[in-house]
């Protein structure tokens, strides 16, 4: 396709009215672009029209190509319904909310999609607040030493820096490969000392989208007796994993990315035999489950509930289950495949662009929905600025030393999108 095409292209992608099916007006109900659930069809992921009716049960503009679920998702209606009317409820009566009952439905439901149980939940803000609760809370000494990666998200940057600063631990890092889960492994190994307490790495990292071996490192920790703390913001609804399977010991992510969730929601699981060794830090009511003041004893709840505390927002923790609800409903592996065949396309179109080199790993099966490029000629933020002409909404990476720019496929995305990615980058030119 040629600039004139593309630019054409975009503009009817930007009317909008040529890309909505026509399966949609026999979908969704008498409102308009809102979803009624009785009226979903069946799910069938290799059809593009179930595609675009997803893409309808969000209130995304039909103008913008948001296509940086890595960094917030959009969420879908159920989601803004469900927060919205719990809101609506609670306010007429002034209450918070919180039952007991509620609270427990709700992490049954996320330890069933995630393969743990329920008590092993902690419902969080997001993924830092949970990395912060398992890194305060490790009994991490003076000397003591941690294996990072250096593409680390910000924060898992600045909150072992700052144990470092306070505590004196010694942080080790290795930078991850894109070739292969063998030499990852083999980089870790390598910085294993008998001081070794921790690892902490990403499910994927932020950076290029690269996937771990979390469960083969799930057992080299084991053997080596050392923690093992995964941060899963880059995983959480967008393929399907089992925490009790994969084995590490604590494992924390944010409900607004791929889950779709309401902003602000996130979701801590530390295994049952964990819940001593990780010391809960920040603590008050919910935490405990007896206490007497004046004797000076209390005991916290034997659950992962330890690291919540205080009042929270209800109808937030309502959204996150109708997100986890809304992504077991069209299936995780449905998901899974699409974002596979959106990333897959982008992938392989960007590599035949000349100058372009994609960072994120060749072998499909090391890689998440994210592509992540740099051109050899043209800076990254020219080539964003160029893709935000056309309402292309990219994320510039540059963890780990990196100056590129990053694209996030998900559900709510289509081919047509993806072909304006590849068709843009083709068209960028030097200022
Ligand atoms: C790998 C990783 N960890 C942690 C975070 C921080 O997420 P949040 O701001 O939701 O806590 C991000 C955000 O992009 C991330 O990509």
């Amino acid at each position: 396709m040629k600039r004139k095409q593309f630019m054409q292209s975009v503009a009817g992608l930007i009317t909008g009215a040529a890309f909505l099916p026509d399966l949609s007006q026999a979908s969704l109900g008498e409102l308009p672009g809102k979803p009624n659930p009785a009226m979903w069809p069946p799910v069938d992921p290799t059809d593009e029209r179930f595609w675009q009716f997803v893409r309808q049960q969000f209130p995304l503009a039909p103008e913008k190509h948001y296509m940086n679920t890595g960094g917030l998702g959009a969420s879908p209606y159920v989601v803004i319904e469900a927060v919205q009317g719990k809101m609506d409820e609670l306010e007429k009566i002034s209450e918070t909310g919180h039952s007991e009952e509620l609270w427990k439905a709700i992490k049954a439901n996320i330890g069933r999609l995630l393969g743990c149980d329920a008590d092993e939940i902690a419902l969080t803000r997001n993924t830092t607040e949970g990395i912060n609760i398992v890194a305060n809370g490790l009994p991490l000494q003076r000397g003591d030493e941690m294996i990072t990666s250096t593409h680390e998200h910000v924060a898992n940057q600045v909150t072992w820096l700052a144990l470092q600063r306070r505590k004196g631990i010694v942080i080790k890092t290795f930078v991850p490969s894109s070739e292969s889960h063998q030499e990852n492994i083999d980089r870790i190994e390598k910085l294993i000392t008998k001081k070794t307490r921790l690892i902490s790495i990403p499910h994927s990292t932020t950076t290029t989208g690269l996937v771990m071996p979390i469960k083969e490192l799930s057992r080299i920790a084991k053997a080596n007796k050392i923690w093992f703390f995964v941060d899963g913001a880059q995983t959480l609804g967008m393929f399907p994993f089992n925490l009790h399977d994969l084995g590490c010991d604590a494992w924390a992510a944010s409900g607004h990315k791929w889950l779709m969730g309401p902003k602000e929601t996130g979701v801590l699981y530390v295994r049952k035999d964990m819940l001593d060794i990780i010391q809960a830090t920040n603590v008050g009511a919910y935490s405990d489950e007896v206490f007497d003041f004046e004797k000076g004893t209390f005991t916290f709840v034997p659950s992962a509930q330890r690291y919540e505390y205080g009042t929270v927002s209800i109808p937030l923790r309502v959204g996150l289950n109708a997100a986890f609800e809304f992504v077991d409903r069209i299936g995780i592996e449905n998901m899974w495949k699409r974002d596979q065949a959106l990333s897959a396309r982008l992938f392989n179109g960007l590599r035949e662009i000349p100058h372009v080199r994609v960072l994120s790993p060749a072998n499909a099966s090391l890689r998440g929905a994210m592509i992540t490029f740099m051109h050899d000629e043209i800076p990254y933020q020219e080539i964003q600025t160029h893709l935000n002409k056309f309402n292309l909404r990219t994320r510039v990476v540059t963890e780990g030393g990196l100056a590129a720019l990053r694209i996030s496929t998900h559900i709510y995305n289509n081919f047509d999108e993806v072909e304006m990615i590849i068709e843009g980058v083709k068209t960028a030119k030097k200022s």
